[in-house]
This record gives C-alpha cells, sequence and structure tokens, in this order.
C-alpha cells in the first residue's frame, strides 16, 4: 500500500530538513545583508557532483535573498543553450517591477535600450522587440561582452539608485557556452567595479572549476568558488532522523549507519534509499534488517531513474567509454587506460571524451584524469548486462592476441 513519507527525492526537490549546510547559509546570509547596505559583493559558484544537492540550496538562498528585498531570479541554463535569452527575460521582469513606480519611470530607459541591443544581436529568436530594418541596424552590436556589460552596468545603475539590489541565481551554469561566460564574468566585473548592487550565485557540476579559471584572471577574485560534497556521518544522521521525527518515527543506530554506509552520504542517495526503507518498514524504531531488506529496491529504483537517464544520453561510442573507464578499476582513471581498455590509441578517443565532458557525464579531474559527475555510476554500470558482454569480449580479444 502507498504510505507518504518525509522524504523528498527528485531533482530540486527541497528535503524537509536541509542537512550540513549551515556554514554557508549563514555566510551568504551575510553577503546578502552587506548587498542590500550597497556594499559591492562577490558573486558565488558552488560545484558538486548529481544529487548532492546545488538547486535545493540555490532555492534556499534565493528565499532568504527575497526575505532580504533582493530583487531575485532563478535561470537554469538547458544543453539547448539558453542563456541570453533567460537573462533578457529576466532582466525586463526586472525592469518592468522598476518602472511600475511611477517616480522610478525614467530610470529604465537606459538599461532598456542595452537590453534592445542585447536581444536583438545575438537572441536571433527573440520577438520581443519588432523594430524596422533601419532600427535594427541601429541597435545591431558585434560584441556580446559589451552588450551584456551595457544591459549590466546600465541595469546596477537602476538598481543602485532604486535601491534595489540584484541576485541572479543560474543553475547548471556548466552549460553555459566559455564565450557566454567570459562575457558574464567581465560585465560583473565592470558593475563591480563600479560599485553597482548586482550578484551572481551559480551552481554546476565540477568543470565549472576549469571553465572559471580558463576564462578570466580576475575570475578568482570576482568569484568565491566553493565545492559542496556528500553529508558526514552527522549531517547524514540528522538528514535520515529528523523527517521521520516529525512523524513519530525513529531509527536504532545500526540502521542510520547502515543507510549512511549505502548511500555514502550523498543526499539524494538518502532521500531515495529513507523513502523505500520507510515504506516498507512496519516497525517503530526501524531497524537494520529494514533497511537490508530495502536495498535491492533502493537499487533497482536508481538504476531505472536516476542512472538510466543519464545513461540513455550516452550513443554507442560514448557507453563504450564509460565501460572501459569502469575497466579501469578505480577511480578517477587516467585516459590513456581508457584507451588502452578500447584498445585504441588516446588521440582516438579524444572526440568522445570531449562529447562526455560536454553532455555532463564525466568530467576532468587533476591532470589528464577522469570521474563520473554521478555519484556510485560505475556500479550502476557494472550491474549492466551490456557491460558484462563488453568485458567478456574484450578480454577475449586481448587473451586471442
Ligand atoms: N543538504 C541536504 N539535506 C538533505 N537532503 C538534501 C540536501 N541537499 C539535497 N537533498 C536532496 O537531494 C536531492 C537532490 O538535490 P538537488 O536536486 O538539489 O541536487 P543537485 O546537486 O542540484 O543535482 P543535479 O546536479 O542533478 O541537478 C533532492 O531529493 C533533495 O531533497
Ligand atoms: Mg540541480
Amino acid at each position: 500500500m502507498f504510505k507518504v513519507t518525509p522524504y523528498r527525492p527528485g531533482a530540486g526537490l527541497a528535503p524537509r530538513y536541509l542537512a550540513g549546510r549551515d556554514e554557508d547559509i549563514e555566510n551568504i546570509t551575510q553577503i546578502f545583508e552587506a548587498l542590500t547596505m550597497g556594499i559591492p559583493t562577490q558573486s558565488i559558484v558552488f560545484s558538486g557532483l548529481r544529487g548532492v544537492g546545488k538547486t535545493v540550496l540555490l532555492n534556499k538562498l534565493q528565499q532568504i535573498a527575497e526575505e532580504n528585498e533582493i530583487f531575485c531570479q532563478y535561470i537554469e541554463i538547458e544543453d539547448s543553450n539558453n542563456f541570453i535569452s533567460k537573462i533578457a527575460a529576466c532582466s525586463q521582469i526586472f525592469l518592468r517591477q522598476v518602472s511600475a513606480i511611477e517616480k522610478f519611470r525614467n530610470l529604465v530607459s537606459k538599461p532598456l535600450e542595452a537590453l534592445k541591443s542585447l536581444v536583438i544581436s545575438f537572441d536571433p529568436d527573440a520577438s520581443t522587440f519588432s523594430l524596422s530594418i533601419q532600427d535594427r541596424e541601429l541597435y545591431q552590436s558585434g560584441n556580446l561582452t559589451q552588450s551584456l556589460t551595457e544591459v549590466f552596468t546600465t541595469m546596477g545603475e537602476t538598481a543602485y539608485k532604486t535601491n534595489t539590489p540584484i541576485c541572479f541565481f543560474i543553475d547548471e551554469i556548466q552549460y553555459m557556452r566559455q564565450k557566454e561566460l567570459g562575457s558574464l564574468i567581465a560585465a560583473l566585473h565592470r558593475t563591480n567595479q563600479l560599485g553597482y548592487p548586482i550578484m551572481i550565485i551559480g551552481a554546476g557540476l565540477p568543470k565549472i572549476y576549469k571553465m572559471l579559471s580558463d576564462e578570466k584572471s580576475y575570475s578568482e577574485r570576482l568569484f568565491m568558488y566553493k565545492e559542496i560534497g556528500s553529508l558526514t556521518e552527522n549531517q547524514s544522521k540528522r538528514a535520515i532522523e529528523i523527517p521521520a521525527k516529525q512523524f513519530g518515527v525513529s531509527y536504532t543506530e545500526s540502521a542510520i549507519a547502515k543507510i549512511t554506509d549505502i548511500t555514502d552520504g550523498y543526499p539524494f542517495f538518502i532521500q531515495q534509499l529513507c523513502q523505500v526503507v520507510f515504506q516498507r518498514a512496519e516497525k517503530n524504531p526501524i531497524d537494520i534488517d529494514d533497511v537490508e531488506d530495502s536495498i535491492p529496491e533502493f537499487f533497482s529504483t536508481l538504476d531505472i531513474g536516476f542512472f538510466k537517464v543519464r545513461y540513455e544520453r550516452c550513443s554507442e561510442m560514448d557507453k563504450k567509454f564509460i565501460f572501459a573507464m569502469v575497466k579501469c578499476g578505480e577511480l578517477p582513471c587516467t585516459i590513456s587506460n581508457v584507451a588502452n581498455n578500447m584498445n585504441k590509441s588516446v588521440s582516438s578517443i579524444s572526440t568522445i571524451r570531449a562529447q562526455l565532458i560536454n553532455k555532463g557525464i564525466i568530467y576532468p579531474v587533476r591532470y589528464k584524469e577522469l570521474d563520473f559527475t554521478v555519484p556510485q555510476f560505475d556500479g550502476f554500470i557494472k550491474r549492466l548486462d551490456e557491460y558484462k558482454q563488453w568485458c567478456e569480449e574484450v578480454d577475449k580479444l586481448k587473451a586471442d592476441k
């Protein structure tokens, strides 16, 4: 029978108890306070693996910012790459809000002009502004950095004069084009120099670190870069216990230890496993045997959902590459070991590597090493018949040589 549970496995679903992020929340609350006092602040980028809790943290911070009367907009970049159209739409909402107040109405014309130029030049599908051909030429710009900087500085000036600080929350920031990221950094930098209250809080996969550091030397000063990871034992315990407590249910210490062990403290896995355990358990407190009984269902739920959606985005060649990574035995692995397992040269597989990084399935760790962006993805691959068959074929080929 379906039983309501206090756990919330799912992309961006706010948990009933947000574990282990108190320090980040505290620090950023202080930054918001500075922003509302008109003090220019550093922007922030969170990075972490799939399901570690980036989106829910962003949402929580947005809630706090809104309580501080900061103008907030949430943007999710998709692999279809829609940064310009989204930032333009959000800027427009800001300007509409400002112009609703009679005494500020005259402050929107400058940023609106800048926005027009940005949209007309870099968002060809947009139909927001209809202009004559002659006017169109007037607004056309060939330089994204310049256009975006114009939008940010004029918006910043309006934000300053109207006492309405702005914070854009940009999720899946790794899907931005490198060129767009560069322009965004430059625009933000200029706005900061002028002392205008605009900041960004971004979140993305670990490859974002390299994207940022490849960009501009000052991006390190502009952004506070923060990795978020799995929960510690103590934090996991709270993530497991607190939601259940509200339902009058508790866990034995050994049940908690088992859940923490199986999930490695990954927030999404904790939510998923606890949901299964909570639904199946018939006694209170929940004990280790309830957890053990739930493990097969937990993994099969992940296999047909969380893992499979990622796997299905891979081409046949991508899958071979992934198999070869898993066959390395230990992760992160080197590209030369992957090539060796595929019986190919490193240069011949480098485009597959790039493709998998673009799709957000793998990411480069340190120098020349690779790992999955999805925790425990290797365990999922090992359970696949397709992988087992591939291993047999590869081993046979090697033995025949
Ligand atoms: N600090 C936390 N404490 C408890 N549960 C959490 C925490 N952070 C996230 N979760 C849970 O983990 C799941 C995944 O969270 P979220 O979607 O924010 O991850 P993500 O890092 O954005 O993943 P992705 O990279 O796939 O977008 C959700 O079910 C959420 O409820
Ligand atoms: Mg997310």
